[in-house]
């Protein structure tokens, strides 16, 4: 259906809200490069919070997600999972449909963390609409893993095509 034209007609922003925990900077070098890149998309409202700072309100807020979250332990971090556990029945049956994407920056692995996720996300009947990826730190001793990670320009490059990807999506209606 065509939009109303004219004077004092405003089409809604449609609104994207990534949510990162970061303990040595990886995952949130990637949520930011994925939130500039959204950014570029001027009919899109999209907000980076960090999951401690994040409730049910920005859930049910937003049209769509980007998750990236760090792996510990061959899980998600803990602050990511006290997030989705803080918001998982507030708004459970309230985002069914809304797409999402997510990332996870990982020393050697990352894929438990992965699975975790998609399964929170299927838990809230959210809608995968972009390829998960994990970006590899390759942080093996306790000092590499303790230090502050620098991501690589082409791994920051997919998590800026994803941002991206999921702007022009929400933008466009097509998820
Ligand atoms: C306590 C702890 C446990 C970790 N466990 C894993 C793990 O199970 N698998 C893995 O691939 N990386 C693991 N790592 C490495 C981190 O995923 C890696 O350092 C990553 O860069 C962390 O993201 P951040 O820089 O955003 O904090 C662990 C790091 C810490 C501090």
């Amino acid at each position: 259906m065509a939009k109303p034209q004219g004077a004092g007609y405003h089409s809604p922003m449609a609104r994207l809200l990534i949510i990162y925990h970061s303990k040595t900077g990886g995952a949130r070098q990637m949520a930011e490069a994925a939130a500039l890149a959204a950014r570029a998309e001027q009919d899109v409202e999209t907000i980076l919070k960090r999951a401690d700072a994040a409730g049910p309100v920005d859930l049910l807020w937003a049209d769509g997600y980007i998750f990236a979250a760090p792996e510990n332990l061959a899980a998600i971090a803990g602050v990511m999972k006290d997030f989705y556990d803080r918001c998982y029945y507030p708004v459970l049956g309230r985002i069914e449909g809304r797409p999402y994407a997510q990332m996870i920056c990982a020393g050697s692995d990352g894929a438990n963390a992965l699975r975790q996720t998609a399964r929170i996300a299927t838990g809230w009947r959210l809608k995968p609409v972009q390829e998960p990826f994990i970006i590899c730190t390759h942080a093996q001793t306790p000092d590499e893993i303790l230090a502050e990670k620098t991501i690589p320009e082409n791994d920051l490059e997919r998590c800026r095509e994803l941002g991206r990807a999921m702007a022009a999506g929400l933008a466009m209606g097509v998820f």
